[in-house]
């Protein structure tokens, strides 16, 4: 059944929740404060790279299922359900900064009808359906929180084959009707009451990010041991207690959701009296791995950077996005500026030119990025990188250094033409 439904917010989630929703047979209605932003989006350009969004917009707008507008009584007056898909980033303290929320639902409550159901679908803390119903101001509407766990990179096919549907809502009736807007996706519910679900969007991103920086430590204790840590996270992955995925080692995490989630939920555990030590240290393991990569590059380069040229491949904050934002390859970029050595990087995602920091070129080639660089550090796991002929590489590059900080490459194939080579957690 077409139920009418408002977006409100066109990032990475909103527009893939409306062009899905839009997919599953709903009317639906995004709104954004960003009229450059809505105007692309209602001539059908996509601004964000994410895989089969565009295909999904395209057939919105051409089934007449999918509008934009920065209009925001137009956009929520006729809908029965409006879901929030706003930045929550973290606050000064490290907690999470509200203001979008509580700014878009002051602009919306007015123009809501009586009994629509606002689904918080942001990543908020636990007591913001409170929140968000005392600034819509209005005792007439419904709040439900309804977290995405959707990944950049696979957004849509995340979106359509979640591994669950999480609602929190006090009334079990809304619960199902919230509940019904994603029938025919094959998904287990997870009915619940909100502060639960706010907490479990949460908890799955910090235990998500708590393997991440268990293997990275396990990879450091690798390569003193000699160990190699692909057999180990093979060896240890099988055991389907743990499985295999997050199990990679790489420069450390980051992105525009793990760095804030995990803070925001330490901060939450101080609110309520509990010191969580070990997502605090989860948060420093990752810290120090930026500096272990640049560590590596500063080896390769006969123990200092000042004045040494860097080929990075790879700047977003993972393969299969354009998102800059927290990324780890700019970490690790930074570190190396400070440390006098300039970069020369190429991203698949990125337009030569694109401005990133003093110090820092975006070339439109891989081959040029290598060219008369002192090292090879690779950032991100595209996987352009590991069909790049190495012959070439060797013939462009300065010195025969490569740091691989996502074990992506061939690391024999590497030895074979020379190459001295770092990689995380092998020798
Ligand atoms: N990005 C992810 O992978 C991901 C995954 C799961 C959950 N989340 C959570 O979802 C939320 C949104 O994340 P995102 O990455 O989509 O953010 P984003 O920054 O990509 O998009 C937010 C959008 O909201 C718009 N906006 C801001 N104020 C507005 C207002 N008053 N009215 C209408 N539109 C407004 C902005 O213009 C922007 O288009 C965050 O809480 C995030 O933690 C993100």
């Amino acid at each position: 059944m077409s139920t009418p439904i408002t977006v409100v917010g066109t990032g990475y989630v909103g527009l893939t929740t409306g062009a899905c929703m839009s997919h599953l047979g709903h009317d639906v209605t995004c709104l954004d404060i960003d009229e450059s932003k809505v105007a692309m989006l209602s001539r059908g350009h996509v601004p964000i790279l994410e895989e089969g969004l565009y295909r999904l917009v395209e057939e919105g707008l051409g089934t007449g299922r999918l509008r934009f507008t920065t209009d925001s009584a137009d956009a929520v007056s006729s809908a029965e359900i409006v879901f929030l898909c706003l930045p929550t980033p973290q606050g000064a303290d490290g907690s999470a900064d509200l203001s979008f929320v509580k700014n878009a639902c002051a602009q919306i409550g007015p123009s809501l009808a009586a009994g629509t159901i606002v689904i918080n679908k942001s990543t908020v803390p636990v007591g913001t359906t409170k929140v968000v119903a005392a600034a819509l101001g209005r005792d007439d509407v419904h709040v439900v929180s309804n977290p995405e766990f959707l990944a950049q990179g696979t957004a849509v096919h995340d979106f359509l084959n979640p591994d669950r549907v999480v609602i929190g809502a006090d009334d079990r009736e809304v619960a199902l009707k919230v509940g019904s807007l994603y029938l025919g996706l094959p998904a287990p519910w997870v009915v619940t009451d909100p502060a639960s679900a706010e907490l479990i969007k949460y908890v799955a991103n910090s235990f998500l990010a708590t393997k991440l920086s268990f293997v990275n430590a396990v990879a450091a204790v690798s390569e003193s041991v000699g160990a190699d840590i692909e057999d180990v996270i093979r060896g240890v992955g099988y055991d389907r207690r743990i499985g295999h995925d997050f199990m990679r080692p790489g420069p450390g995490w980051g992105g525009s959701c793990l760095p804030k989630d995990t803070r925001a939920l330490v901060s939450i555990a101080d609110g309520a009296g509990y010191d969580f030590a070990l997502l605090q240290q989860t948060i420093d393991v990752n810290e120090a791995q930026f500096q272990r990569i640049v560590d590596k590059v500063a080896d390769v380069c006969g123990g200092q950077l000042g004045g040494k040229t860097v080929a990075a491949w790879g700047l977003t904050f993972k393969a299969g996005t354009d998102d800059l934002r927290d990324s780890p390859a700019l970490r690790v970029v930074e570190l190396l500026l400070e440390a006098g050595a300039s970069v020369r990087a190429y991203d698949p995602a990125l337009k030569p030119g694109r401005e990133i920091a003093d110090g820092v070129e975006v070339v439109a080639d891989i081959y040029e990025s290598c060219r008369d660089a002192d090292a090879l550090l690779v950032l991100t796991e595209w996987s352009e990188f590991r069909r790049a002929d190495l012959d070439r590489v060797a013939d462009e590059l300065k010195n025969l250094a490569v740091v691989d900080s996502r074990n992506t490459l061939d690391l024999n194939a590497l030895k074979r033409r020379g190459f001295d080579v770092r990689a995380v957690g092998r020798t």
